[in-house]
C-alpha cells in the first residue's frame, strides 16, 4: 500500500487526473489522504514482464522518489540532469496481451502504452499511459481483441470474416518508437511501427490525440498498409526527419518501389530519391550520413499475397539465406542511387554511420547471420517459460561495414573475442549513441545485450553496454544480479566537450521487487549516479526517446 497526497484532481478515472504519491507516508506533508491499493502482482520470469498494465492507467502522473548514491557527492536529487532543463524520457512498449477470451501470441502485438518520466528544476514525474489507436479503442469497446492485422495472430485465431474485417483497419498499434517532428512550438509527437502510420500524442499527459496516414505527393498508396520504419532518422544540420515507405509491386515481376521521404513534419514531405528491388524486403531500420541514406535490402521478403490471406506479417516472411544482401546508398541531395551486391546479414538496427575524409561510408550495424529467427525469441509463450527463456541468446552482434563507391566494394569487420566477456559485449543490440554526433565520426555505442542465459558473463540480467569504437577491447559494462535494463539514452552535458560527458538512463527491472526503476549512469564511468523507483513495473519493450 502507498499513501497518497491527492491534489489537483480533475477528475477521477478521466484524462487528467494528477495524483502526487509519497512513497513514504512518514514524510508526506498534510493534506488529503487516500489509501491506493497497488494490485498484488505475481511471480514473473527474470527479466521479461508480458502483463496487462491496464490498473496502473489511473494513476497518471507519479512523483518519484529519488535515491542518491552514498558518498556521490553530487546532491540529493539527480546528479548532472541538475543542468537540462525540464525534458521528458518517454518509452513506448506493449502493454495488454489478453482481452475478452482472446490473446495475441507476439509482444508485438500486445497493445503501445506509453510511460515517461519528466525531469523537472524539483524532481521527478512518472506517467503511463495506453495510446488509444482505433485497434485498442475497438477491442475495448468489444472488450475483445479485434480483428486487426498483426504480427503473429492470436488466440483463439481469427475466423475468415474477421480476416476480412481485419484488412478494413490500419494498422495502427503503434508500439515500437516515439518521435518528435517538426521544430519549436510546432513539434507534434507520434509513436511508431514498421507501417506509414502516425499515433499522434500529447508530450505532457501522454493523451493520445489521433491517428494518421498521411498522403505524400507523388506516391499513390495502394492500401492503408504501407511499410515504413519505426527508426526515423534527423538529417544532419537540420530538424527534418527521414523515413522510407515502400509501394509493393503486385504483378510478377514488378519492381518493389521505395521512396525514401524528407519529413518537414506530419504534414509536410517530399521525396528525395527513389530506389528499387526485385522483391519486397522489411527493412527495420537505415543509416544516414551527410549526403547519404543506406538500406540494407537483405532477403527478409515479405508476401503481400500471404499476408492479405493470413493478415499475419510473421507468416508472410521468410528468410532466404541464400541470397545476397542488397546495399542501397542513395544521395539525398541528388536523389542518385547506387547499388552493391554483399552475402546475406539480417540488420536489426543501425548505430550510426558517417563518411571519411578520402570518400568512404562507414555503416555501423546490430546483425544476425541466422536472419529473422530473432523474431521468434519474442514469443510470449517463450517468454514465460523461465526454461524457454533461459535458452534464450543474443542472437546479433556489432558488425562495421565500409563502403568504397568509388571503387564498388564493401568491407566488412565483424566484432568477435575470445574472451568471452569481451565477446558478450560485442553482442549489443538497441544501439544510441551521444545525437550530438550523429553522422561523424564516433567512439561510443550505448545499448543492452539481449540475452537471457543464465550462464552468460553477466549472470542473465539485461546489461548496459559502452563499446568504445576507437580502443578495442575499453568496452565497458553495468550489470546487477537480477536488475534487467532497457535500451538506455545518453544525454550529453550541456558544458561538456568530451562525446562520451552526459548521462546515460535507463528503464531498470528489479526483478526481487518487480519494480522499475530510472537509472542514472555517469557516460563515462559506466557507475551509477542515483536510482528512482517507479511504483509499478515497466512491460518488456524496445524504444523510446529522450526529449528535451
Ligand atoms: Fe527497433
Amino acid at each position: 500500500m502507498y499513501a497518497v497526497n491527492m491534489r489537483n484532481i480533475n477528475s477521477l478515472g478521466g484524462k487528467t487526473v494528477q495524483v502526487k504519491l509519497c512513497v513514504d507516508p512518514r514524510v508526506c506533508k498534510r493534506g488529503v489522504h487516500a489509501v491506493v491499493p497497488v494490485p498484488v502482482l505475481p511471480h514473473v520470469h527474470v527479466g521479461v514482464v508480458v502483463r496487462e498494465l491496464e490498473g496502473f492507467q489511473s494513476l497518471n502522473s507519479v512523483k518519484l522518489r529519488v535515491d542518491t548514491v552514498e558518498g556521490d557527492g553530487r546532491g540529493v536529487t539527480f546528479g548532472r540532469l541538475r543542468s537540462v532543463e525540464e525534458c521528458e524520457r518517454v518509452r513506448n512498449a506493449p502493454a495488454m496481451f489478453e482481452l475478452g477470451g482472446r490473446s495475441v501470441i507476439h509482444v508485438f502485438d500486445g497493445f503501445a502504452k506509453m510511460h515517461s518520466v519528466a525531469i523537472g528544476q524539483h524532481g521527478l514525474n512518472f506517467s503511463s499511459a495506453f495510446l488509444k489507436s482505433s485497434s485498442y479503442t475497438r477491442s475495448k469497446k468489444a472488450n475483445r481483441y479485434a480483428p486487426s492485422l498483426t504480427f503473429l495472430g492470436v488466440d483463439p485465431e481469427f475466423s475468415e470474416l474477421e480476416k476480412v474485417e481485419a484488412l478494413l483497419h490500419p494498422f495502427d498499434n503503434t508500439d515500437v518508437n516515439v518521435w518528435k517532428y517538426g521544430h519549436g512550438k510546432n513539434s507534434v509527437y507520434a509513436a511508431l511501427t514498421d507501417e506509414w502510420v502516425y499515433a499522434k500524442f500529447d508530450l505532457e499527459t501522454l493523451a493520445t490525440t489521433g491517428v494518421s496516414i498521411p498522403p505524400i505527393d507523388g506516391v499513390h498508396f495502394l492500401t492503408h498498409f504501407v511499410q515504413s520504419c519505426a527508426h526515423p532518422l534527423i538529417e544532419p544540420g537540420t530538424n527534418n526527419s527521414i523515413n522510407y515507405v515502400l509501394v509493393p509491386g503486385l504483378i510478377p515481376g514488378q519492381k518493389q518501389q521505395y521512396y525514401v521521404v524528407r519529413m518537414m513534419n506530419l504534414t509536410s514531405f517530399e521525396i528525395i530519391a527513389n530506389f528499387q528491388t526485385d522483391k519486397s524486403t522489411y527493412m527495420h531500420s537505415f543509416g544516414l550520413t551527410k549526403n547519404y541514406v543506406i538500406f540494407f535490402a537483405h532477403p527478409a521478403i515479405v508476401s503481400v499475397e500471404k499476408m492479405v490471406t493470413t493478415v499475419e506479417v510473421s507468416e508472410a516472411m521468410q528468410w532466404f539465406p541464400d541470397e545476397k544482401t542488397t546495399i542501397v546508398v542513395a544521395n539525398i541531395k541528388t536523389g542518385k542511387v547506387e547499388y552493391l551486391q554483399h552475402d546475406a546479414i539480417f540488420v536489426t538496427h543501425h548505430a550510426n554511420a558517417y563518411e571519411t575524409d578520402d570518400g568512404k561510408i562507414i555503416v555501423d550495424i546490430c546483425a544476425s547471420d541466422d536472419g529473422i529467427s530473432i523474431l521468434t525469441q519474442y514469443k510470449i509463450p517463450l517468454l514465460r517459460n523461465q526454461s524457454d527463456l533461459y535458452q534464450s541468446v543474443a542472437q546479433t552482434r556489432f558488425h562495421r561495414y565500409t563502403i568504397d563507391l568509388a571503387n564498388k566494394s564493401v568491407e566488412t569487420k565483424t566484432f568477435r573475442s575470445k574472451d568471452p566477456m569481451q565477446d558478450f559485449l560485442h553482442q549489443i543490440e538497441v544501439p544510441i549513441i551521444n545525437e550530438n554526433y550523429r553522422a561523424q565520426h564516433y567512439c561510443y555505442v550505448y545499448g543492452v545485450v539481449l540475452d537471457f542465459s543464465p550462464s552468460n558473463p553477466v549472470n542473465g540480467s539485461l546489461s548496459i553496454v559502452k563499446k568504445n569504437l576507437c580502443a578495442p577491447g575499453k568496452d565497458q559494462v553495468w550489470f546487477h544480479p537480477n536488475h534487467h535494463a532497457s535500451e538506455p539514452s545518453f544525454v550529453p552535458n550541456p558544458d561538456g566537450k568530451d562525446e562520451d560527458d552526459g548521462v546515460v538512463l535507463s528503464s531498470v527491472f528489479d526483478a526481487i521487487l518487480e519494480k522499475n526503476y530510472l537509472l542514472i549512469l555517469d557516460g563515462k564511468t559506466m557507475k551509477k549516479i542515483n536510482t528512482a523507483y517507479m511504483p509499478t513495473y515497466i512491460p518488456f519493450g524496445f524504444h523510446g526517446r529522450f526529449f528535451s
